[in-house]
């Protein structure tokens, strides 16, 4: 089976790992869609339901952006949640990504890790961003959507700086075999309390101490990160003083101090 036919295994599989998955009601897999965040929300999902798509076109990212995939290349998959606050569940599934990939990378000698507020990075040549977080509110429901690269391909040009994909940093997985690992890690992090995120995110964070340019509402702050909070934003020391960027209105526009 060729790896763009890969996903016609997974209804199975995944209905299997769901039954021992308390957060999880439903699987849905499907072929092709355009972003797996507007297909589940066709679906007025309850919380619990999840949607894998073996391939997506139009994929999105936060701040308007795109998120690219490829063929087969990448794991596109959305769930819907309780009502909850956009912060606390973005560090969960932060935090959720590097427990489930962060040792696999490790094993190769490379570190992982996450930069606020919800980038999954490897440190090869330089950063490069694996895995990204979505987080939407529907109706009353929350939809998670996470990308991650899970194989090697060719970037478009504007990614090709910055990107890359766990193959690339050595880590040799099946899409279904990522998928379980992130499932199984939100899974895990159900219980934890915002403490609990809040020092398991600052463990995986790789912007503490590093000097840092963000814009927040047409101002730039420049600075070095004194400490990371992924619920209330990072504290920048600028000459000035130390201030507050602010996840849903700060943009880190560069930074420096790793590799
Ligand atoms: C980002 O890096 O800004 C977030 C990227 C999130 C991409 C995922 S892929 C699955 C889900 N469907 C989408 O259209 N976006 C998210």
């Amino acid at each position: 089976m060729s790896r763009a036919e890969d996903h016609l295994a997974w209804p199975d599989q995944l209905e299997a790992l769901i039954e021992d998955l308390s957060q999880f009601s439903r699987v849905v897999v499907i072929s092709e869609t355009g972003s797996t965040q507007d297909a589940l929300a066709r679906l007025n999902p309850e919380p619990g339901v999840v949607l894998v798509a073996g391939r997506q076109t139009g994929g999105r990212g936060r701040l308007g952006r795109r998120w690219a995939d490829d063929e087969g290349a990448g794991l596109a998959l959305s769930f819907a949640v309780k009502p909850s606050s956009a912060a606390h569940l973005c560090a969960r599934a932060a935090v959720s990504i590097s427990s489930a990939f962060t040792s696999l990378v490790a094993d190769h000698g490379i570190r992982a890790g996450l930069k606020w507020p919800n980038d999954f990075l490897v440190l090869l040549d330089r950063p490069r961003k694996v895995a990204g977080i979505l987080v939407e509110q529907v109706g009353d429901c929350m939809i998670v959507g996470i990308g991650v690269n899970v194989h090697s391909r060719c970037w478009p040009a504007e990614l090709e700086d910055t990107a890359c994909s766990l193959e690339d940093a050595g880590v040799k997985i099946t899409r279904l075999e990522a998928i379980t690992r992130l499932l199984r890690a939100w899974q895990k992090t159900a219980s934890s309390s915002d403490d609990q995120l809040r020092a398991a995110f600052r463990e995986a964070d790789l912007l503490q101490g590093c000097r840092a340019r963000f814009e927040e509402g047409g101002v730039l702050h420049e600075g070095v990160v004194t400490e990371i909070d992924p619920f209330t934003g990072v504290s920048l020391r600028t000459d000035t003083g130390v201030t507050l960027m602010r996840p849903d209105l700060a943009r880190l526009q560069a930074w420096e101090g790793l590799c």
